[in-house]
């Protein structure tokens, strides 16, 4: 049987991605070939890759509390390397990622 694919928006650029759900949300992101994606550890403990789940299920695993706090974690907000998605998704990118990701060039003076 083939692994389920789920849609994941991100809502700050209203980019979508096609993630499967053997991957993590984190790895499907860098899979939209965009620069400038701060990947990390990919294991959850530099922080780099915070987000907010806006809609959607997820399976996740075990959050750094340095980075996540248990409140954060119950509001959604988790690292985005340790989550797999279980349906379609709704992101918002949070803290030092989002200047990467909602990067805009500036025009030339
Ligand atoms: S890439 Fe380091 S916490 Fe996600």
């Amino acid at each position: 049987m083939a692994t389920p694919t789920f849609n994941v928006l991100i809502t700050d650029t209203g980019e979508r991605y096609r993630c499967r759900s053997d991957q993590t949300v984190l790895a499907g992101m860098e899979n939209l070939g965009r620069k400038g994606i701060p990947v990390g550890c990919r294991q959850g403990g530099c922080g780099v890759c915070k987000v907010a789940v806006l809609s959607g299920e997820y399976q996740a695993k075990v959050m750094n509390r340095d980075h996540i706090s248990k409140e954060d974690e119950a509001a959604g907000r988790v690292l985005a390397c340790r989550i797999r998605p279980s349906s379609d998704l709704e992101v918002q990118v949070l803290g030092s990622m989002k200047k990467n990701v909602c990067y805009v060039r500036k025009p030339a003076a």
